[in-house]
C-alpha cells in the first residue's frame, strides 16, 4: 500500500519516510518502545489515551543499506523495508517481531449454500475474514502466546480468538466467542519461549484483533478507518512490557484506603430504610463493610444529579447518619440525560448545545432508564467541564465515590448511528471515532470534578473505557451472570485486565444476572476476597445475594473471606503504592511472574496476589478437592503453615469454606488488627505475618484520604529478614505523625510484640 521506499529524514525523534505512495514515521519513543506511524486520517496522532509528550531523549543511529532503513537503540533494531514492512531486532539481530509478508490465509472452506441451511436455524459464522484499509499483520513462529486485550471472555491465552474492540452493552451470557465487552484495551502482550513483547494498537475507532485464528503463520490488528498508529514495546520481562505500556498510558494513581474495603450493592436498594437496614446488619453481624452503592432508583424518575424525596427523604442526614457507622455512599451516574424541559441538567445542556447531535444539527435523542434521553457530548472539553462541576452536588450531599455505567453509550432504541456528531474539541468527529472513548471521556470528567471540589482522592468506577482510563477510573467487568462458567471466567479475565493497565478492577461477586446459589457465593467471595474492587452486585431481578442472604454456612464463610481482605488492607495498599509508579496489576497470572514455567502460560484457575501470596481458588460447583500448581521455590500453606516445595503439581483438600491460599517463603505481610470498616479506629499496632526465608518489604502509612502523600506527608517502614532471622524495622520516611506505636511480630507459630518509637528495631527471630 506504501510501495517503495524513496527517501528519510531523521527528525527530533524518529524518522520521517517518504514512499512512493504515501510517508511514514517512526517515532523513538525510549530504547525499548518504538511508534510507528501513518497519518491516513489526520496528520497528528489522535490519542486519547496518551497524554503529554512520551519521546525521552535518547541516542539512536540512522542508516539506509540495501534499501533497508536500520534503527538502533540500545535495546532494539528497527527495521523498515518497502511498503513500510518493520522488524524488530534485539541487539544481537536476533528476530523479536517480524511483519508477515506471505498470503492471506482462506478460513472459510463451507459451501455457501450449507451455510444458509445452518443459519434457518439459528447458527452464525462467527469468523471474519474481512479486507480491511489497516491491517498489520505479524509473524508467528510457533509458540506465541497472547495476554491483555482488556475485558475480553474466555481464557488467559488469547491465541486462536478474535476480537473486536467496540464497546458493547450486550447482558446475555458472556462466551468465549464472543469479541467485545464494555472495554476498549487495543494492548496486548506476545510471550514465546525467546521473547516478550507489547503491542498498543492506538486507534479508538472500531479495531480488530485475530490473534492467529485465521493462520498458525502469523496474528493481525486491524482497522477500516483512522491512522496506522502503534506503539510496540519491548522488555525482558512481562512487568517491563506492562511498565512500558502504563508510561505511555499513565498508571492508576492511590486510591483511597477505604474503597479497597469490602462493596455491598444491588440494583436497587429502594428506600432510606432500606439502605439503613443493610448497613444495620453488617454492624449486626460482625461483617465488615465501608461502601453501600446505590444504583439508579436513588434518582428521580432516573434523572441525573437528582433523588428521589420520597424514597430517600433528606439524603444528606441519610449518609451523615451512616457515615457515623463507617458507610460510605457511592451513587451510580448514567451519561443519557432526560429530555424533560425545567430538568436543569437537561436545560443547560440544551443551551449551552453540550449534547451531541445529528446530522442536521438538532440533538440526538435515543432512550436509556429515563425513556427518552440525549447523550452529553464528553469529546467537548465544556461539556467534560460542566460534567465535572454537576458531581458538586453529589459531593455536597456526602456522597464519596460516583459509579458510570451505561456508557458505552449505552442505548434502548438501536445503537447511536454511525454519523451522530460529537465536537472531539472542536475537530468535529462522528460515533465510530467517538464510540470507544465515550466511557473513558465521561471517567476523565467525573475525575476532575471530583477532584476539583473534594479534597479527596475521586473514586470513580466505569463500565466502558478504552486505554488509559486507568489514570481516573476503575472498573467492573459489568453484567456477569450467577453461573459457574462466570466464576471461571472472572480470573483470567482480571489477570488480562490487569495485564491491560487497569489494576483497580472486579467482577460483580455472587454474578449479576439470574440466581446465585449458596456455594456459588461463597466461592465468589473467595475470589473477591482478591479482586481490587470487591463487590457484591446483582440484578433487581435475580434473587438476593447479601453475604446473610442464604444461610449461616454462607454467611460464615462470607464473613471468614470479608475479615480476611480487612486483614490484608495494609498489604494491598501497599499495592497500590507501588502501582502509581510500575503500572503492575494486583492480580497478575502466574505466568507473568514465572514467565520461563511453561506450565504457567495457560493457568486459568490459579494467580498471584501482588507478588507474595499465591491463590488457587475452587471455580467449580461441588469441588472439594483440587490441584495447585506451585512454581518453583518454597511456599507456605496460609491456613496449615505447613511448607511445600514448589515446581510442582499438589492436592490440596477444599472443604467450602477453604481457598487454597500459598504465601511465598520470605514474604512478610503486614496485617491489620479486626476492624468493621476503614476509620473505625486509629492503627497503633501493625501485625507482621512472616514467613520464614529471606525477604525485604516497604510498608506505605498516610491519611489515606488526601494527595498529602504527594507533598511527603507519609511514613515509609522497611521490613527485612535476614539469613539469620534478624528482623529489622527501619522508618524509613518520616513525614506522618501517626505513625505506628508496636509491631506484633508472628513467626513460626509463635508471637512476640515490640513497641516502636522511631528507632530502628533488630529482632531476633530465632529467640521470640
Ligand atoms: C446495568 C449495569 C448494572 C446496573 C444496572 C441498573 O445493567 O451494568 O450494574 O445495576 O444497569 O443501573
Amino acid at each position: 500500500m506504501f510501495g517503495k521506499i524513496k527517501s528519510y529524514k531523521r527528525i527530533n525523534h524518529g524518522v520521517e519516510i517518504d514512499f512512493e505512495d504515501g510517508s511514514g514515521q517512526i517515532g523513538v519513543i525510549t530504547d525499548g518502545i518504538i511508534n510507528v506511524f501513518a497519518g491516513l486520517e489526520t496528520q497528528e496522532h489522535f490519542s486519547k489515551a496518551i497524554t503529554g509528550e512520551k519521546a525521552t531523549r535518547i541516542d539512536f543511529d540512522v542508516i539506509m543499506k540495501s534499501g533497508v532503513i536500520k534503527i538502533n537503540t540500545s535495546k532494539l533494531i528497527v527495521e523498515i523495508s518497502d511498503n513500510f514492512m518493520v522488524d524488530f531486532f534485539d541487539c544481537n539481530h536476533q528476530p523479536i517481531c517480524q511483519d508477515y509478508r506471505g498470503k492471506k490465509s482462506e478460513v472459510k472452506a463451507w459451501d455457501p449454500k450449507a451455510a444458509e441451511l445452518a443459519a434457518l436455524e439459528g447458527h452464525a459464522d462467527q469468523s471474519d475474514s474481512s479486507e480491511r484499509k489497516i491491517r498489520i499483520a505479524k509473524m508467528m513462529t510457533g509458540d506465541e502466546a497472547f495476554y491483555g486485550l482488556g475485558d475480553k471472555t474466555g481464557f488467559l491465552n488469547k491465541r486462536g480468538y478474535e476480537y473486536e474492540m467496540w464497546n458493547t452493552d450486550d447482558p446475555s451470557p458472556q462466551l468465549d466467542y464472543f469479541k467485545s465487552l464494555y472495554k476498549s484495551i487495543p494492548f496486548f502482550i506476545t510471550l514465546t519461549k525467546q521473547k516478550v513483547y507489547g503491542i498498543f494498537f492506538d486507534n479508538h475507532y472500531r479495531t480488530y484483533f485475530n490473534m492467529g485464528k485465521e493462520s498458525n503463520e502469523y496474528y493481525y490488528f486491524a482497522t477500516d478507518e483512522g491512522n496506522l498508529d502503534y506503539y510496540f514495546i519491548y522488555g525482558d520481562t512481562m512487568p517491563e512490557i506492562i511498565n512500558g505500556y502504563t508510561y505511555l498510558t499513565g498508571t492508576t494513581p492511590l486510591p483511597q484506603l477505604w474503597t479497597l474495603g469490602y462493596h455491598q450493592s444491588r440494583w436497587s436498594y429502594m428506600s432510606r430504610e432500606e439502605v439503613t437496614g443493610i448497613a444495620k446488619r453488617f454492624r449486626e453481624l460482625g461483617i465488615p463493610c465501608d461502601t453501600i452503592h446505590l444504583d439508579i432508583d436513588y434518582m428521580d424518575g432516573y434523572k441525573v444529579f437528582t433523588w428521589n424525596e420520597e424514597k430517600f427523604p433528606n439524603s444528606k442526614e441519610m449518609i451523615q447518619e451512616l457515615s457515623k457507622d463507617g458507610f460510605k455512599i457511592v451513587t451510580i451516574i448514567d451519561p443519557g440525560v432526560k429530555i424533560e424541559k425545567g430538568y436543569s441538567v437537561y436545560d443547560e445542556g440544551v443551551k449551552n448545545s453540550y449534547f451531541a447531535k445529528d446530522m442536521n444539527g438538532e440533538i440526538y435523542e435515543n432512550a436509556v432508564w429515563p425513556g427518552p434521553a440525549v447523550y452529553p457530548d464528553f469529546s467537548d472539553e465544556r461539556v467534560r467541564s460542566w460534567w465535572g462541576d454537576l458531581q458538586k452536588s453529589m459531593i455536597d450531599k456526602g456522597v464519596r465515590g460516583i459509579w458510570n455505567d451505561m456508557n458505552e453509550p449505552a442505548s434502548f432504541n438501536g445503537e447511536l448511528p454511525d454519523d451522530v456528531q460529537f465536537s472531539d474539541d472542536g475537530r468535529g468527529a462522528n460515533h465510530r471515532k467517538m464510540h470507544n472513548v465515550y466511557g473513558h471521556l465521561m471517567a476523565e470528567a467525573t475525575y476532575n470534578g471530583l477532584k476539583k471540589h473534594d479534597k479527596r482522592r475521586p473514586f470513580v468506577i466505569t463500565r466502558a473505557c478504552y486505554s488509559g482510563s486507568q489514570k481516573y477510573t476503575t472498573g467492573w467487568t459489568g453484567d456477569n451472570h450467577s453461573i459457574w462458567a462466570h466464576l471461571q471466567m472472572a480470573v483470567p479475565q482480571l489477570c488480562n485486565l490487569g495485564m491491560s493497565g487497569m489494576p483497580f478492577i472486579g467482577t460483580d461477586v455472587g454474578g449479576f444476572s439470574t440466581d446465585c446459589t449458596p456455594e456459588l457465593l461463597s466461592r465468589w467471595v473467595q475470589v473477591g476476597c482478591f479482586s481490587p474492587l470487591f463487590r457484591n452486585h446483582c440484578n433487581i431481578m435475580a434473587r438476593r445475594q447479601e453475604p446473610w442472604a442464604f444461610d449461616q454456612e454462607t454467611l460464615d464463610i462470607n464473613r471468614k473471606y470479608i475479615k480476611l481482605r480487612y486483614k490484608l488492607l495494609p498489604y494491598l495498599y501497599d499495592l497500590f503504592w507501588d502501582i502509581e509508579s510500575s503500572g503492575l496489576p494486583v492480580i497478575r497470572p502466574l505466568v507473568m511472574a514465572y514467565q520461563q514455567d511453561e506450565n504457567v502460560r495457560e493457568m486459568n484457575d490459579e494467580f498471584l496476589f501482588g507478588g507474595g501470596i499465591l491463590v488457587a481458588p475452587v471455580v467449580n460447583q461441588g469441588q472439594r478437592v483440587r490441584s495447585v500448581y506451585l512454581p518453583e521455590g518454597s511456599w507456605i500453606d496460609y491456613w496449615t503453615k505447613e511448607t511445600v516445595d514448589g515446581g510442582r503439581y499438589i492436592i490440596k483438600e477444599t472443604p467450602l469454606d477453604i481457598c487454597p491460599i500459598y504465601v511465598k517463603a520470605g514474604s512478610i505481610l503486614p496485617c491489620y488488627p479486626e476492624i468493621n470498616y476503614v476509620g473505625e479506629k486509629e492503627i497503633e499496632e501493625l501485625t507482621l505475618d512472616i514467613y520464614p526465608g529471606v525477604g525485604q518489604y516497604l510498608h506505605h502509612l498516610d491519611n489515606g484520604e488526601n494527595f498529602d502523600y504527594q507533598k511527603g506527608i507519609y511514613n515509609e517502614y522497611c521490613f527485612t529478614v535476614n539469613d539469620e532471622e534478624i528482623l529489622k524495622i527501619e522508618l524509613r520516611h518520616s513525614g506522618y505523625q501517626k505513625g505506628y506505636k508496636a509491631f506484633r511480630i508472628l513467626y513460626n507459630g509463635k508471637e512476640y510484640a515490640a513497641d516502636f518509637k522511631g528507632e530502628t528495631l533488630a529482632i531476633d527471630l530465632k529467640t521470640i
